[in-house]
């Protein structure tokens, strides 16, 4: 992504354009003054700091440098200086019991492209306002998923959306299954449109088919919005670049402009039929959160357009994390068919084969839960959270850390590391089980994905319900395996979600 930007623009005003720029930064970076020991790190170079030595798996460069510079690290990228931490108390230590000194974003270009730079999780200062808003979308969830199922024997509205979408997408699956053979089929596709439609569902309270078009086009939209944030932005760690064309940041506003359009549209339509006693979806749940605004101007609440951005972000946040978790597991399940065949002997157990999978299964399927912990661990496809800023100038762990620098928080080596799992390459569920069989919170606590304190993931449990679901769903049904002559690949290329190397799958129906 970053050659390609540089290779966009002229060389010869790049270099003049660069020779400026760090001359300005050497010489800026004689005036930086400080209150304390800094954290240690590599010496950067001019100009590219130490962007170079992170080549192209940054998350493995950094847990590489925990071992020689500790658990709180600095590195530059670009002119940008990071913090990164690591090490499951001290980023603990930071997060939870330092957690607001450590609750910024940092004031990245491309985050100031999503939501108009007002948005919750990218760019909104923190601060009460803050504060407020991400407990309306936290109480939005939670009144969402008490919502009652409309027409089935599930205990909610959210357990009906998600287990009709699961059955519809193994129905599909032994479809195309059947028809492909041996050949085998990629799940990526249709993982990729089950979970968007569980998401549509989740906000705007429809299903779509398949093949419409405008469902279609958001599902692509959505895919290439990531794919261009998930690759950096050059105008993230190099400032001067915000002034310059970039053909990859026009695309993704343009693609956000779409979005926005499309979320806008069913927002709006929401407003004009809100009933407070049939909250159909998401969208209904943080209306009614905002509903008494207008009569009590005291009480802080969302605009409107403060709930299209709160709507949006959910619909993102929930989609592209939820479709890598199952195509990692469904990568898992293949490469250890041992492993699958003990999730499907305690399918059998707990649910049989008269009824579908459901939430209250969760709890009494240990085995299965404790390998969706596993595959959040061993491929910690989420390598690092979003990254955060100090709020306040702060002490920690004997370094001083100036106010609004950014951190990174390593999930990946917490993940690895070898001092808690002992053998962390090994993919191995058991490991979060006790002697008697039971799920070890103790342990399954320590998985870094959702990350942690004032910051953490709002969904990580709809996240784990929806995969659990998914996957109980499609081994209570089918067969899946690798195919003849097929290697599968657990290794991965660094990204803000990491996926999996393409890979097919043979489906054969059980019974
Ligand atoms: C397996 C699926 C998911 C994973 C791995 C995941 C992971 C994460 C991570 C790592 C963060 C950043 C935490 C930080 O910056 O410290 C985050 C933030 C967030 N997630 Fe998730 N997430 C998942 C699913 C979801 C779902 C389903 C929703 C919505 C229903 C959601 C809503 C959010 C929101 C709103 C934030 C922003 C929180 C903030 O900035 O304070 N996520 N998630």
């Amino acid at each position: 992504m970053f050659l390609e930007e540089i290779f966009c623009m002229s060389t010869s005003g790049v270099t003049v354009l660069l020779c400026v720029f760090s001359l300005l930064l050497l010489a800026l970076r004689g005036q930086r003054r400080t209150r304390g020991t800094l954290p240690p790190g590599p010496r950067p170079w001019p100009l590219v700091g130490n962007l170079l030595q992170m080549g192209e798996q940054v998350h493995l460069s950094l847990t590489n440098l925990r071992v020689q510079y500790g658990d709180v690290l600095q590195v530059k990228m670009g002119s940008l200086v990071v913090v990164v931490l690591s090490g499951y108390s001290t980023v603990k230590e930071a997060l939870v019991r330092q957690g607001e000194a450590f609750a910024g974003r940092p004031d990245f270009f491309s985050f100031s492209a999503i939501a108009n730079g007002e948005s919750m999780t990218f760019s909104e200062k923190y601060g009460e306002t803050w504060v407020l808003h991400k407990k309306i979308c936290r109480n939005a969830l939670k009144t969402f998923s008490q919502a009652e199922a409309r027409d089935s024997s599930a205990s909610c509205l959210l357990e009906e959306r998600i287990c009709a979408e699961a059955l519809e997408m193994v129905e599909a699956l032994k479809e195309q299954g059947d028809e492909a053979g041996d050949e085998g089929i990629d799940p990526s596709i249709l993982l990729v449109t089950s979970v968007a439609n569980v998401v549509c569902a989740l906000c705007f309270g429809k299903r779509y088919d398949y093949n419409d078009t405008e469902f279609l086009s958001i599902v692509n939209i959505n895919t290439e919005v990531l794919r261009i944030f998930a690759g950096g932005n050059l105008a993230d760690f190099f400032p001067i670049f915000r002034y310059l064309p970039s053909p990859s940041l026009r695309k993704m506003f343009q693609f956000i402009n779409r979005m926005n359009e499309f979320m806008e549209r069913n927002i709006k339509e929401h407003l004009d039929t809100f009933d407070r006693n049939c909250i159909r979806d998401i969208t209904d749940a943080l209306i009614a959160m905002c509903e008494d605004r207008d009569e009590d101007e005291e009480k802080a609440t969302l605009s409107n357009s403060q709930i299209v951005r709160s709507v949006i972000e959910i619909f993102g946040a929930g989609f592209d994390t939820i479709i890598t978790g199952l195509q990692w597991s469904i990568l898992y399940l293949i490469k250890f068919p041992d492993i699958q065949a003990k999730i499907i002997q305690e399918i059998d157990n707990q649910v049989g084969t008269n009824r579908l999978p459901q939430f209250n299964d969760k709890p009494n399927m240990p085995y299965t839960e404790a390998f969706i912990y596993e595959v959040f661990r061993h491929s910690s496809y989420v390598p690092f959270t979003i990254p955060h800023c100090t709020t306040e100038n702060i002490t920690f762990n004997g370094y001083f850390i100036p106010k609004d620098t950014c951190v990174f928080i390593n999930q990946y080596q917490v993940n690895h590391d070898m001092e808690i799992w002992g053998d962390p390459e090994s993919f191995r569920p058991e490991r979060f089980l006790t002697q008697s069989g039971n799920v070890n919170k103790t342990l399954t606590e320590k998985v870094m994905i959702f990350g942690m304190g004032i910051r953490r993931c709002l969904g990580d449990n709809f996240a784990r319900l929806e995969i659990f679901v998914f996957l109980t769903t499609l081994l209570q049904r089918l067969n899946i395996e690798n195919i003849p002559g097929q290697e599968l690949d657990l290794s991965s290329t660094f990204a803000l979600t990491m996926k999996p190397k393409h890979f097919r799958i043979k489906i054969a129906p059980r019974n």
